[in-house]
């Protein structure tokens, strides 16, 4: 089938891709003409396992194509999947200025029937106000429906989790929209949930929000763990062991970061209260979670007593491991914060290196984790990087000034660490 992507970020080029993998013909559009110079070049705006040769592959196969035209990508696509982004205002609620403006751009194009599917995360009943939009503007006599498709791709695996995915929700109003989206889905061995609009799109933010709360919940059980002298690893794991429960985002840390959990648990919470009710649950899930990274902070003090002056190592800067996003890390939260109090940092990430240069220039980036530990009173595993597990640590203590190390992921083995003769801090482990 013919299937146009507007808005070629994160979710609309991995949905492109491997839509494009699966045999559809696929072409993604982006205002933004730098990337999809970049793109046509066969090069990746993003780092993501697999993604380039996915791209490249379909792309040579000629089931894949870049441009920055809407009215191209509503003249090719039978189905138009809006992946823009949906940021968050400062009072929490989505911000959805890019959707409204693309409604009215798909709108202005309209020559036959479009089915326009909304992918990116956006607040219950957005989907009648595209409809509205596109009704408004549209020629008269063009036919169209909206539905809503939400997708459930996590950043560092997102191929992985777009082709085999635990569920495919499709939101729709007809069973002709049904029927064309269960054939854009039908090379994907996956269940099908079909819903009405509005409940596919709460799917998404009551998804979002409820693994949030997991990891806040694990959060908070790791401070009381701390607290008692127990082991939050070994609780968790015992929690997760219930089937209804399940072992996933039981991980206790630094607390949550990234472009979507922050910004879908804030844009949630406002959605509930604009329609009368408090969700406040969601805020305290809010507020655990970012006390995690003020307790880290008074952690890394508690070691250090005073700050200010101190080297200190930071081993990751990307919101989590096995990708180059920054947007919303914890771990560049904690750098601020220890800049602020005087400290001098010494960064390393396998990945996101670039990207952290370019939005923060307070700190010392190195090229290794041994050249970050240089003359470091302590270093601090902010990310969860496999490498930063498989360390040489005998020629990270030596380059030290003070054998220390605070890691916010629990990452490694406390009793591994104290015989190496590491000081090593770890979150609600004794
Ligand atoms: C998240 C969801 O997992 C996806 O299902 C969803 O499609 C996506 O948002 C989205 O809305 O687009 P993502 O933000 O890529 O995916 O990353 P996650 O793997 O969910 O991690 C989010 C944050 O939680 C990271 O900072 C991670 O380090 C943290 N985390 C995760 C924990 O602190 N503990 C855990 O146990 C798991």
């Amino acid at each position: 089938m013919k299937i146009s992507i507007i808005g070629t970020g994160y979710v609309g080029l991995t949905t492109g891709a491997c839509l494009a993998e699966r045999g559809h013909a696929v072409l993604c559009v982006d205002q933004d003409r730098e990337k999809i110079a970049l793109l046509r070049r066969g090069k990746m705006p993003i780092f993501e396992p697999g993604l380039e040769s996915l791209v490249k592959g379909n792309v040579r196969a000629g089931r894949l194509s870049f441009g920055t035209s809407n009215k191209d990508a509503v003249a090719h696509g039978k189905v138009i999947f809006m992946c823009v982004a949906t940021p968050p205002r400062p009072d929490g609620s989505a911000d959805l200025s890019a959707i409204e403006a693309v409604a009215r751009d798909i709108a202005g194009h309209l020559k036959e029937f479009r089915l326009v599917a909304e992918k990116s995360t956006v607040p219950v009943a957005t989907g009648s106000r595209v409809k509205d939009v596109i009704s408004k503007y549209r020629p008269q006599h063009v036919d169209f429906e909206v539905a809503s498709n939400p997708e459930f791709l996590r950043e560092g695996c997102a191929i992985e989790d777009t082709m085999n995915p635990d569920r495919i929700v499709i939101g729709v109003e007809s069973k002709r929209a049904e029927t064309i989206l269960r054939e854009v889905y039908k090379p994907f061995k996956a269940p099908v949930l079909v819903t009405d609009i509005m409940s596919a799109e709460l799917i998404k933010h009551a998804s979002n929000a409820f693994l949030a709360m997991k990891i806040s919940f694990a959060n908070a059980v790791g401070q009381i763990c701390e607290l008692a002298g127990a082991n939050v690893v070994e609780v968790t794991r015992g929690v997760g062991m219930d089937r209804r429960i399940g072992p996933g985002f039981l991980n206790a840390g630094i607390g949550y970061g990234g472009s979507c959990f922050p910004k879908d648990v804030a844009a949630f919470e406002a959605i509930s209260r604009e329609l009368g009710y408090d969700f406040s649950l969601l805020r305290e899930v809010q507020r655990v979670n970012e006390k995690a990274r003020d307790l880290f902070v008074k952690k890394v003090e508690r070691e250090l007593w005073i700050v200010k002056d101190k080297t200190i190592a930071a081993l990751g800067l990307s919101f989590k491991a096995n990708t180059d996003d920054i947007r919303e890390s914890v771990a560049i939260k904690i750098i601020r914060m220890l800049v602020e109090k005087g400290a001098k940092v010494r960064a390393y990430d396998p990945q996101a290196l670039a990207k952290a240069r370019a939005s923060m220039n307070t700190i010392a980036y190195c090229r290794s984790p041994y050249e970050a530990a240089r003359g470091a009173d302590a270093a601090l595993v902010l990310t969860d990087w496999e490498e930063f597990r498989a360390l040489d640590f005998g020629r990270l203590k030596k380059v030290m000034a003070h054998p220390t190390i605070l890691d916010g992921r629990n990452l490694l083995d406390p009793g591994k660490m104290r015989e190496l003769g590491f000081t090593y801090r770890s979150i609600g482990r004794p």
